[in-house]
């Protein structure tokens, strides 16, 4: 996938700041610290378009970027992560609300990226962002990520086993090795509905 530009379009703390959506969009959930900006960065082929960070809770805002390849203009959305127990009680009672807030009600919203932590797996409150992308519009997939970590021999079973668990489609991705990049992109534009040639 060859990216013609990726541009910083606004954040925002509370939805009302957001702007209206132009392009479809594509959002990017997961725990803290789980690797969401870094794969938004490989996706893109920028390695400091998003911040990322060793210490977990960077991203606090939602962010919004805009990626234009050849066959298609779409935006790509940065979540704050969830599960970040360090952060005061007040930020974390505000991002419930924000992150399903946006889910909810965000139109042009065509998909829900979830990220793993392959050598984590599944946890609770992972099972219930799921759950709740469920009960709304946008389809949810997830995408393991830190694949590199887990030895070659693992890979498969650790997937599998994913699967099963999150009941939604999952794909293996490394910010590290690239592995995973074209079949996710493959994946996305197909879930924003863009066909080649389109936009
Ligand atoms: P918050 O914004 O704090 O919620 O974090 P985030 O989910 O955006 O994670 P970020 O991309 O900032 O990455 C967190 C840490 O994980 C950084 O130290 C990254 O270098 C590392 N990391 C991210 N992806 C990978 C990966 O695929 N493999 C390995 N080995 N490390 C990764
Ligand atoms: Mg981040």
């Amino acid at each position: 996938m060859e990216i013609h530009d990726a541009t910083f379009i606004s954040g925002a703390t509370h939805l009302k700041q957001m702007p209206p959506p132009s392009f479809a969009e594509i959002a990017f959930a997961g725990r803290s610290n789980v690797g969401k900006s870094s794969l938004i960065n490989t996706l893109v082929a920028r390695k400091r378009l998003v911040r990322t960070s060793s210490k977990p809770g960077c991203t606090r805002a939602i962010n919004i970027f805009r990626v234009r390849t050849r066959e298609a203009v779409l935006d790509f959305v940065d979540l704050p992560g969830y599960g970040y127990a360090q952060r005061s009680k007040a930020e974390r009672a505000s991002w419930g609300p924000l992150i399903e807030g946006f889910l909810r009600d965000r139109p042009g919203l065509r998909s829900v990226v979830v990220i793993i932590d392959i050598r984590r797996g599944l946890q609770d409150d992972d099972r219930q962002l799921l759950k709740f992308i469920d009960s709304t519009r946008p389809s949810a997939l997830v995408v393991a990520t830190k694949l590199d970590k887990v030895p070659k021999s693992k890979q498969r079973f650790e997937l599998s086993k994913l699967q099963k668990a999150a009941g939604v489609p999952v794909y293996g991705f490394s910010s590290v090795t690239g592995v995973g990049r074209d079949e996710l992109w493959r994946t996305l534009l197909r879930e924003a509905s863009i066909s080649q040639g389109e936009a």
